[in-house]
């Protein structure tokens, strides 16, 4: 059967990774939300930090949303941490701080999808719901020939149906883990392992050597480009942060302040003096970079400005130490783009 060549592989060539064998639903929720972000190696890190700095929902549920945030620096996709961090709050208000046991309950958690909620109900609860990532995608794509879209959400729901028929009840955490370890191990997108795959005999693909031409993966997606202008205004060794409120990219995270333009042409000199910004010495651009996320090109410059005065803050702005920017959680770019300043 199917599921038996499958776990028979999977006992003796699985990766030994921090959340096998656990069986607590916290840690495999945010193994799996972690794992939607990053590479496996990259996020065995990510993983440690996170379960030891909130070991469960209600340290979680009880942090404020800076500190989550300050976790997740550098995985990127920050709603996901929001997600979390809120979906916590809710464990402890519905549900008295137990993680819920049930796939709907789970499922109505936020930022909790059918691929997450079938892997934790399988891995924590034994649920026999199939956990449809990317890598079981291509995998039963090649394996049964499908030759439809996966990006569709049709497609996913026939793959879906196809991995119910073959999950054992008595397995279900492993058959899921397994099916995932496969795709991400053996029937990667390039160069698959076929000479070590033990369904090669029975592989659609493998058979009519259709390797290379599966999974079909078409993606229309409309790529839109910004342009964002950063000021860098130092004084006295200290500068402006301010926090990104908008629901947009980055939301909640600190930046420095900024202007979005529809277009890469800007002249920095004169803009500063329109908000009446008196420099010290010319503005330089020190830093610009493109940074590219599934929908958006982001072009970001960065212009270290002297000042003798800030400008009026905002209510969203904050005047830094340079030495304590650290404190504070930004995304990548402002990240790298402050290492590039020199501060
Ligand atoms: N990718 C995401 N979750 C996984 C898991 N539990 N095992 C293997 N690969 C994964």
């Amino acid at each position: 059967m199917f599921s038996d060549i499958l776990l028979d592989w999977f006992d003796v060539n699985k990766r030994d990774l921090p959340w096998r064998g656990e069986t607590d639903p916290y840690k495999i929720w945010i193994s799996e939300i972690i794992l939607q972000q990053t590479r496996v190696v990259q996020g065995i890190d990510y993983y440690y930090r996170f379960v030891a700095t909130f070991p469960t929902v209600t340290a979680l549920a009880e942090a404020d949303e800076a500190q989550v945030l300050k976790v997740w620096q550098g995985l990127g996709y920050y709603s996901r941490a929001r997600n979390l961090h809120a979906a916590a709050r809710s464990i402890v208000c519905d549900f008295n701080g137990k993680f819920p046991s049930t796939y709907a309950d789970i499922r109505n958690l936020k930022g909790v999808g059918n691929y997450t909620a079938a892997a934790i109900a399988s891995i924590a609860f034994n649920l026999p719901y199939p956990a449809v990532d990317g890598n079981v995608l291509r995998f039963v794509a090649r394996y049964q020939g499908v030759f439809d879209n996966i990006a569709n959400d049709a497609t996913r729901r026939r793959i879906e149906e196809i991995c119910a028929r073959w999950i054992p009840a008595e397995r279900a955490g492993s058959f899921n883990q397994a099916m995932m370890e496969m795709g991400a191990t053996l029937c990667t997108p390039k160069s698959p392992d076929c000479a070590h795959c033990p369904f090669s005999r029975t592989c659609y693909a493998f058979q009519y050597n259709q390797v290379p031409q599966l999974p079909v993966k078409e993606h229309v997606v409309k790529v839109i480009n910004r342009y964002f202008h950063y000021f860098i205004f130092l004084k006295n060794n200290q500068t402006l942060l301010q926090r990104r409120e908008q629901n947009d990219i980055w939301k909640n995270l600190f930046e420095f302040p900024l202007l979005e333009t529809s277009s890469e042409i800007f002249d920095v000199n004169r803009y500063l003096q329109t908000i009446g910004v008196q420099v010290c010495t010319p503005p330089q651009l020190a830093w610009q970079t493109k940074h590219v996320l599934t929908h958006r090109n982001i072009f970001a410059y960065f212009y270290v400005i002297p000042v003798a005065d800030f400008p009026t803050l905002n209510p969203h702005q904050v005047v830094v130490d340079c030495n304590k920017m650290n404190e504070y959680a930004v995304a990548k770019v402002t990240e790298r783009a402050m290492k590039e300043v020199g501060l």
